[in-house]
């Protein structure tokens, strides 16, 4: 076949569309799963988000055709906003660009950037479309494996150690995906001065940045001294505000950097949906109390999994500093991670996802979602995992 880009074979289907595939497959045949293998919040989006939304359809023409490339302007104020008030991070409307959803932001960043042959560091276990993202453009993913007794945080040491002079950037997610570390203060700080040192461009995913936990403290790595020039930071309200359907996100950074992606912009996606950037300035601007509300189930869910987990023979779970997921260590149940995740999908119809998914340290674990809106799911998920992994 003659008609496959080598930048595509270079790629894998994401883990989690599989699994989700497969999940629609059983469900199809009537068998009732518990879903904790996806990273979709399984809450609705708050009612004055959905309305705004509904109303900017049928209000006026502007929610209904394309927007300005870089966004609807109302989102890029209400971002500019959020950022000064939530990240102490001072950016213009010039330095923020509206995409659909971090996802395209990373791809357009990792296409206005990259060259091939750069190389990226990425900190495994890692959610994995940075490397599909990163390979597309042609760059060269350089993992960089982080330490279980370190929470599988980033470690400034471990990424000093992968630079070469081919490298042109890291990629930070904190708090992360899949294990949830929260990368401390000092450690960014010494991150960024390794980034100024070498001169590299830093990417931060801050998507889970609301969901910390035990007194943890997100910190954005753009608001340290010097750190803005060369920092992109996307995030989006998929996980904030349960709006994954939605697909709005931004990227804030060097304006230069974000006049490529808009031109890319351009020529690919024109912008993200009118109605849903209205919702979503709505969504910043707007009352925040039923995030906190939101947040608060989400430690209540954490505690039960956790709980539940750590009370199942052979699986040991360190409690996840932030994110949506725990990331049970699952060893002692048998040699193969993929093994143990297939056999709780078919034998205790709770779908997970196999750690080695996400990039070498991964191994030896699952990633389970704990955000459910009902905590029986929790209980009745853990009951089965219990009487399945005695079968194991
Ligand atoms: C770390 C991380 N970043 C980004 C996303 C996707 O974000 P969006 O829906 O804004 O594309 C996910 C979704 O699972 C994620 O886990």
């Amino acid at each position: 076949m003659g008609w496959r880009s080598q930048r595509v074979g270079s790629i894998t289907a994401s883990a989690t569309v599989s699994m989700t595939d497969r999940v629609k497959q059983l469900r199809a045949e009537g068998r009732n799963i518990i879903g904790l293998a996806t990273g979709t919040p399984d809450f609705d989006t708050p009612a004055h988000i959905k309305e705004a939304g509904k109303a900017a359809i049928d209000v006026d023409l502007a929610y209904i055709t394309y927007t300005h490339s870089a966004g609807l302007p109302e989102l890029r104020e209400a971002v500019v906003a959020k950022l000064a008030r939530e990240n102490d991070v001072r950016a213009s409307v010039e330095e923020v660009l509206v995409t659909i959803g971090v996802k395209q932001g990373l791809f357009t960043a990792a296409q206005a950037c990259f060259d091939p042959g750069d190389e990226v560091l990425i900190p495994t276990p890692t959610w994995v479309t940075y490397e599909a993202c990163f390979r597309l453009a042609g760059a060269v993913p350089v993992f960089v494996a982080c330490r279980p007794e370190d929470g599988f945080r980033a470690d400034p040491e471990r990424l000093a150690a992968a630079i070469t002079p081919r490298t042109r950037a890291i990629m930070l997610n904190s708090p992360g995906n899949p294990a949830g570390g929260v990368i401390p203060a000092d450690s960014l700080a010494a991150i960024a001065r390794l980034a100024e040192r070498h001169d590299l461009l830093v990417f931060s995913d801050e998507i889970y940045e609301h969901m910390v936990y035990d007194g943890h403290r997100h910190v954005s790595i753009a608001s340290l001294p010097g750190m803005f020039e060369r920092t992109l930071t996307f995030n989006g309200l998929s996980k904030t505000y349960a709006m994954t359907g939605w697909r709005v996100g931004y990227v804030a950074g060097p304006r230069t950097i974000l006049r490529d992606m808009q031109k890319i912009h351009t020529h690919s996606v024109t912008c993200a949906a009118a109605f849903a950037q209205k919702a979503a300035a709505v969504a910043l601007d707007g009352p925040q109390d039923t995030l906190r509300e939101y947040i608060r189930v989400l430690g209540e869910r954490r505690r039960q999994l956790l709980d539940g987990l750590n009370g199942i023979p052979g699986v040991r779970c360190a409690p996840p500093d932030g994110g949506i997921f725990c990331f049970p260590d699952v060893t002692a149940l048998g040699p193969d991670d993929r093994a143990i995740s297939a056999a709780f999908l078919e034998q205790a119809l709770v779908s997970s996802l196999p750690g080695s998914a996400f990039g070498p340290g991964g191994e030896g674990h699952l990633r389970i979602n704990f955000a459910r809106r009902d905590p029986a799911d929790i209980d009745e998920a853990i009951d089965r995992l219990r009487r399945a992994s005695e079968r194991l």
